[in-house]
Formats: C-alpha cells, structure tokens, sequence
C-alpha cells in the first residue's frame, strides 16, 4: 500500500489528566491545643488584672505608720520622785520624765547630735548616748561629746483628773530660751 492509500489517521485523544489529589486537611490548630492556650491566656489575664487591682487598692489605702499618740497621760504627779528619772514611757512614746526641785518635765529621748537613743546611766546621773558618745545631765544639757544642744522637753501640764499629761507635739528648746515656758515643767 502506497502513501497515498493509507486510511486518515484519526489524532488519538490525550490522556485524561490525573483526578486532582485532595490532601487531607490538616487542622491548623487541635481542640487541646486550643484549649492550653486559652488557659494560658486566662491566666495572664487574670495575673495583670490582679496587679491592676492590687495597684488600685494600694493608691486607695495607702500604708499606715501606726504611731503611738502625741498626746499620753502619765499618772499622778505624786508617782515621780525629785531627783529620779523614769523610763516607763521611754520606749513607748520616746519620752523620759523627771522629778527635779523644780518640778516634773518630759525630756525627748531623742540624741540631738545625729538621733540616736542615749541611755540613762543612774550611777553617773546622766544620759549617755552609745553612738558617739554625748553626754547630758539629768535637766537635759549637753555637757560632753558631739551633740550641739540640750535633749528636748515636750509640753507638761495637769489633765482635769490630775494626771501628767505630755503632749509632743509641741516641744521646747533650751538654747532659744523656751525652758522659761510655764509649759515646759509642772510645778508641783
Ligand atoms: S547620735 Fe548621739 S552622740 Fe551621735
């Protein structure tokens, strides 16, 4: 059979192209995935708004010093004896009273050199103060070491029952002539 007898060729048909693969869904996230995060979450949530709140309720309550009163009665004048020095109030509310002639005063326990507490040493009738050494006699002036004035004395008069009664809140200084002050010894 020559060329020119050969039957047309019919184009064969291209193959079918491959049913595309469906690959299975991966779950971006799974339920206990989800679940550890949300907690997470929470409780981050809950820490920063319980810092919030405890923020809140500091500004709303700030801290309290709780001092003792400025003011304290003190018993009968007849409890203090002239020429002793009592310490009963002397951690409670920084004050030493003492009988002299005179009368009866409250003294700061209050070192006037750098503030700390001085002792009262019976035997030499006098303060003496452990930090650097000041001494003050038994009215209260300096006499030896640092300290550039006299102790304080605090306001003294008789309560209506009466009673000592102290009042720190206002206070005398030897050196500017206060001690003068009918307010600063009870005379009894
Ligand atoms: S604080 Fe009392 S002597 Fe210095």
């Amino acid at each position: 059979m020559s060329e020119e007898q050969k039957p047309p060729t019919t184009p064969t048909p291209p193959p079918p192209a491959p049913a595309p693969t469906s690959l299975p869904v991966q779950p971006t996230m799974t339920r206990r995935k989800f679940l550890s995060w949300f907690a997470l979450g929470w409780i981050a949530f809950s820490a920063a708004m319980a810092g919030f709140l405890t923020s809140i309720v500091r500004f709303l309550f700030p801290n309290v010093l709780f001092e003792p009163p400025m003011t304290f009665k003190a018993g009968l004048p007849s409890e203090y004896q002239v020429g002793k020095v009592d310490e009963r109030f002397k951690i409670k509310y920084g004050v030493w009273i003492v009988r002299s002639a005179d009368g009866i005063f409250a003294l700061s326990t209050v070192c006037t050199h750098l503030g700390c507490t001085p002792n009262w040493l019976d035997a030499e009738k006098k303060f003496k103060c452990p930090c650097h050494g000041s001494g003050f006699r038994m009215s209260g002036i300096n006499f030896e070491g640092p300290a550039p004035r006299p102790l304080e004395r605090f306001k003294i008069e008789l309560a209506d029952d009466g009673q000592v009664l102290i009042d720190k809140s206002k206070s005398f200084h030897q050196e500017k002539g206060e001690w003068s002050d009918p307010l600063s010894i009870l005379k009894v």
